[in-house]
């Protein structure tokens, strides 16, 4: 296993996402992971993270000095070179920023750099540099810049790099994260997502042994995934819960119960119409964080009822299922083990007075290493390829009170969005897509009369994980028979617009 210390980079994932794409293990764990519990765990090798702080600063993230002596491989990268500078005597200070891609050149041969051509693009984000080389180590690479772009203590296989081998902007990042895992920790090959699903569903099974799992289900790829895997396990003893908030797109409820009883073969699959109390509760309410806390408050109560009722008639309910993947354990921005703090799941908080175990058969894994599991055991691809859709539902798109009326005119103007996306192909090429309604009027003239209706902004965005996002370059033609549709089919709307803005500054969804 390959070992990354976090120090709250904004690509700390994609560290251990590369590693694991070469086919080796990668865990992060906190930078203040005990040295102990490090020496326990016998990496392969370490990859110290890049982070926002400086190393001279008094509160800096620093790692036990013992570290660079175990024997083990380190690399370091960006804030992490810098951290080894210090630690082994070398001298780092705030020098010319550096931002964005820039031209390396390589000044001494070395394993790490093996494959790279003389000059090579990469990636650089930073203000402060090595400007001391500590003893014992040589330059490999420089920028006109940066003179220790890269170092090496080749005897004690240390290494460090400014640039940012993760990130796709440097060209050859791969090759160096590969000489790294293979060439200089001689890590063994064994990430393998098909061996992988594989033993998840033995250890479900053995976790499990005769009691049954209850779980929630939202129809999105994680829960499915993770319900799918149990029921590979466990078979009937998984219990299924659909919560239907009020506020599921147009023909989401007949889908979902199609999935689950025909397509995955489901015994025990509860679908629960509660849209009555969620609409009520919501009625009058403007506020997007109102809206979210009734809305999580109220699935909680509605799942507790049925959770209740479902223990007294099957005593062997033990578990709770839960769809959490890697990513929604470990936030980069929280780097401390002081501060380490597990998100729970956003789909479903669930009480710890429910006594029920957890079981998260996914816990361990990135949404791509998740869609390969659920191909190889199974999932539709349909599931696989669907965009995400925030627990909330309709209620974070319909800007303003949810009103019945209003409900009914986004469910039709999001049908018809989504139905041309998928129609051109553009559906697959997006991170996600959907109608937004927008609560006030503007005039329009139909026919021979004037109308006064609401507006629709469509929303499609392309990105990686969400974090950020660039709006989608769609076809004019296609935008015009989205459009074109919407105000000739969709009753209360006359207008539609295109939304064009980024995240940062906007988020993907509107509340
Ligand atoms: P934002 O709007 O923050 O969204 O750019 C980022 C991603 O998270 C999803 N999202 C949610 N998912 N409950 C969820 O389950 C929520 O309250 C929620 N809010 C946003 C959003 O759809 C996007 O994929």
């Amino acid at each position: 296993m390959i070992l990354v210390l976090n120090f709250g980079s904004q690509y700390l994932h994609l560290i251990a996402r590369r590693v694991r794409e070469l086919g080796a293990h990668s865990d992060i764990m906190p930078f203040d992971t005990p040295f102990n519990e490090i020496r326990e765990i016998k990496p392969e090798g370490i990859i110290l993270s890049g982070g926002p702080s400086s190393v001279y600063k008094k509160d800096a993230p620093i790692i036990d000095k013992k570290i660079l002596e175990l024997g083990i491989p380190v690399l370091g990268i960006c804030y992490g070179l810098q951290l080894i500078a210090k630690l082994a005597g070398g001298k780092v200070k705030p020098r010319k920023k550096e931002y964005g891609k820039r031209i390396l050149s390589i000044k001494k041969k070395s394993m790490l750099l093996k494959g790279l051509a003389k000059k090579e693009q990469v990636w650089m984000s930073h203000g402060d540099s090595v400007l001391g080389l500590p003893k014992g180590f040589d330059v490999i690479a420089s920028t006109d810049t940066c003179r220790i772009a890269a170092f090496e203590n080749n005897t004690k296989k240390i290494y460090g790099v400014q640039f940012h081998p993760e990130v796709v902007h440097t060209k050859n990042g791969t090759k160096v994260l590969k000489n790294f895992v293979f060439g200089i920790c001689k890590a063994e090959k064994d990430w393998d997502i098909g061996d992988i699903a594989k033993k998840l569903v033995d250890e479900v099974k053995q976790e499990v042994g005769n009691n049954a799992v209850i779980m929630g289900t939202s129809g999105g790829v994680d829960s499915t995934v993770a319900a799918f895997l149990i029921h590979k396990a466990i078979g009937e003893k998984i219990h299924c819960v659909f919560i239907d908030h009020g506020l599921i797109r147009k023909n989401e409820a007949n889908e979902i119960k199609n999935l689950f009883e025909k397509r995955l073969h489901f015994k025990n699959f509860y679908f629960i119409d509660a849209s009555r109390i969620f609409l009520k509760r919501l009625k009058g309410i403007t506020d997007p964080e109102k809206k979210r806390k009734i809305i999580g408050h109220t699935f909680i109560e509605v799942f507790e009822k049925k959770a209740k009722e479902l223990e007294k008639r099957f005593p062997n309910i033990r578990y709770l299922g839960q769809g959490t993947i890697y990513p929604d354990r470990i936030e980069s921005a929280q780097p401390s083990r002081q501060a380490d703090k597990i998100k729970s799941h956003h789909n479903l908080t669930l009480p710890e007075k429910m006594d029920l175990k957890i079981i998260e058969p996914i816990k361990e894994f990135y949404k791509d290493e998740v869609r390969k599991i659920g191909k190889l055991i199974g999932v539709p691809s349909s599931v696989l390829k669907r965009h995400p859709f925030p627990g909330p539902g309709l209620a974070i798109r319909i800007l303003g009170e949810i009103t019945p009326e209003r409900i009914g005119i986004l469910r039709e103007a999001d049908y018809i969005f989504i139905e041309e996306l998928k129609k051109s192909g553009y559906y697959d090429k997006t991170w996600q897509a959907f109608a937004a309604l927008l609560p006030v009027k503007t005039v329009g003239v139909m026919g021979d009369s004037r109308t006064y209706e609401y507006i629709i902004s469509l929303r499609a965005v392309t990105s990686k994980d969400a974090m950020t996002a660039d709006w989608a370059r769609l076809p004019d033609s296609l935008l015009e028979t989205i459009s074109n549709r919407i105000v000739n089919e969709v009753r209360g709307v006359n207008r539609v617009v295109y939304d064009i803005t980024q995240k940062p500054p906007s988020t993907i969804e509107y509340e």
